[in-house]
This record gives C-alpha cells, structure tokens and sequence, in this order.
C-alpha cells in the first residue's frame, strides 16, 4: 500500500495554527520560516521540547513570550495547534502523531524512521478524526516520480546514500560490527539490505528511506545501501527506481544544516515546502 501526502482543509479568513514539538535544527529553522515568511497564512501557536529550555531559547530567538508560547507537555502543544509538526526523535514520533491525531489535530512527521512500520495505525486514527498526515520528502529528489510511476507497476527501488565516514560516528550497529568509522580510508559498504532493517540500524542517519519506502513499495521492498566514503562531505543520495512507466534516477548531495550536521538543510525546505503547499491554491508537482 502507498501513503501520500493530503491537503489540509483551512477555513478562510483563520492563520493556521502551527505546533512545534521539538526545537531542536529542524523545528527552530521551521518556526523561525513559518514567522518570517508564512506569516499571512499561518503563526507559530506552541512550542514544546522535551528540554523546556530549548523551547525557551527558540521562543526568545522568534521574538514571541515564552510565557505563552511554551506548552507545558504535548497535549497543551496539541490543543493549541491545528497542525504539529514532530522534529523530535524517532523514538517519540509515532507516539507525538498518534496523540495528534486522536486530538483531530494534523501532524508533519520529519522522524519517519519512527513511524515506517507503524503507519497503518496511524492511517485508522486519522481516518476515523478527519485529520492529516504531511511526510516531507526530506532531503531526497525522486518522491514526486515515483508516486506517479507507483500508478503502474514499480519492479525496484534502491536508496543509496553515500556519507563522510565521521557520519556515522556513534552507530550502535557499527559498534556491534567492530567497525570504527574513523578508521574508514576507502569507499566502505556498511548496510547492503532491506529499509526496514536500515532504518533500525541506522535511525539517526535514514529519515530518507522510510520516506521513499512510504512513498513507493514498502520497506521490506525497497532496498537499501549505505556507503561510507571519505572522499565526500556532502550527504548524497541516490535513488534509482524501475517501473513499467519510466527508469528514474537522481542523485541529490546535500548541504548539512548550520545547526546539525546530521540533518541536510533541504529537509528543512522541503518541510517548509509543504506548508506553503498546504495553504496555497496552487499544487504544482504531485
Ligand atoms: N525527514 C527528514 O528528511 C529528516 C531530515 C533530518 C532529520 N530528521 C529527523 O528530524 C528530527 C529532528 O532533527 P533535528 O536536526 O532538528 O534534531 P535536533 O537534535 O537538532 O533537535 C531535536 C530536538 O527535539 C527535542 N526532543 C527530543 N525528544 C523529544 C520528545 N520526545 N519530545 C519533545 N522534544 C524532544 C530535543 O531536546 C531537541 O531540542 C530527528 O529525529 C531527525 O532524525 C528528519
């Protein structure tokens, strides 16, 4: 089965309210967007991080009173927004969208590794409340082709994402495997195997997969490999997709965000992307 995005209904005349639970790279850069530049369609209602003061901090860099705008835990940030955008961790986002979405309340998840294999559940919750599920396409070029090619028959689609070894420092799996990154001096293949194994092993590094999986043939069918290289500072990803309608290929190199370099500044984008789409009267690209 394959998951997209919906629209979000919105009554004319109201900002959209937007959540954020999570103020860490990806929810200050958003918040900080949605105030700067979305401010006729939509403001930035709560904040919520499990670290009040990172709440706090952000509250004071978007100008807003911390006071009001700091949820207390995530069902005040819940009843004071009509769309919550998760940039948690992917241990907590399937528990943050579910209490969204049992709360009629609309959720943009960015830690899709926490929600990959879980997202039937969510679907019955938000089906039986009316609300919406966003999953931005992250820092990946090729989810709008293959939703389309997913209309016909899709043979195979591989992710392969190729990382500075100094990417991978701290991965329990390679720890297990007595692989120490900072070791890496050629082209290395860590993980040659399905997504859903990936986004186990790797769940700090591989928002990417579970992405393309929800979009195109499920995690158990979409193949994954992740290489270390320390010829490359960028993150890149390559995608290759066979279908009965096209052979797709893209390459994206990313830029890592100033705050993170774990998190790729076009995931941010992308987010903010479809929060313009979510309100605007024009839907360009599937
Ligand atoms: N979908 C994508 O394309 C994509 C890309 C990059 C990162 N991500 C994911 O987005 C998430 C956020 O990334 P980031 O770069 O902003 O990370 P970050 O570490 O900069 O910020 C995370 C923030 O969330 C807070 N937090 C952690 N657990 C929480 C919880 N249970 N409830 C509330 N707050 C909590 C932390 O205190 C921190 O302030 C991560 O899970 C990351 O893997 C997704």
């Amino acid at each position: 089965m394959r998951y997209d995005t919906f629209m979000l209904g919105q009554k004319s005349g109201t900002r959209l309210k937007i959540g954020i639970a999570g103020c860490g790279a990806i929810g200050g850069s958003l918040a900080r967007i949605v105030r700067e530049e979305f401010g006729r369609e939509m403001r930035v209602s709560a904040l919520f991080d499990l670290r009040a003061e990172h709440a706090a901090a952000l509250a004071g860099r978007l100008h807003i009173a911390a006071k009001t705008a700091v949820a207390r835990d995530l069902k005040a940030l819940i009843k004071a927004s009509d769309l919550v955008v998760e940039a948690a961790s992917a241990s907590a986002s399937y528990d943050i969208a579910c209490e969204c979405l049992k709360a009629g309340r609309s959720v943009m998840v960015m830690s899709v590794g926490g929600i990959v294999d879980k997202v039937e559940r969510l679907l019955r919750e938000a089906e039986r409340s009316g609300a919406r599920i966003y999953v931005p396409s992250g820092a990946l070029a090729g989810i709008d082709a293959l939703k389309a090619a997913g209309g016909a028959r899709l043979k195979s689609v591989t992710l392969t994402t190729i990382k500075n070894p100094a990417s991978f420092s701290g991965v329990d799996y390679l720890r297990r495997r007595k692989i120490d990154p900072a070791g890496i001096n050629k082209d290395t293949v860590l993980f040659d195997g399905r997504a859903e194994k990936a986004v186990r092993c790797f769940p700090q590094n591989i928002n990417v997969a579970a992405v393309l999986s929800l979009a195109g043939m499920g995690a158990r069918a979409t193949r994954v490999r992740i290489i270390a290289s320390p010829f490359v500072k960028k993150n890149i990803h390559e995608v290759r997709i066979e279908s009965d309608a096209a052979v797709i290929t893209t390459r994206t190199e990313n830029v890592p965000h100033p705050e993170n370099r774990k998190t790729s500044y076009l995931a941010v984008l992308a987010a903010a992307a479809v929060l313009r789409q979510i309100t605007s009267p024009v839907s360009v690209g599937t």
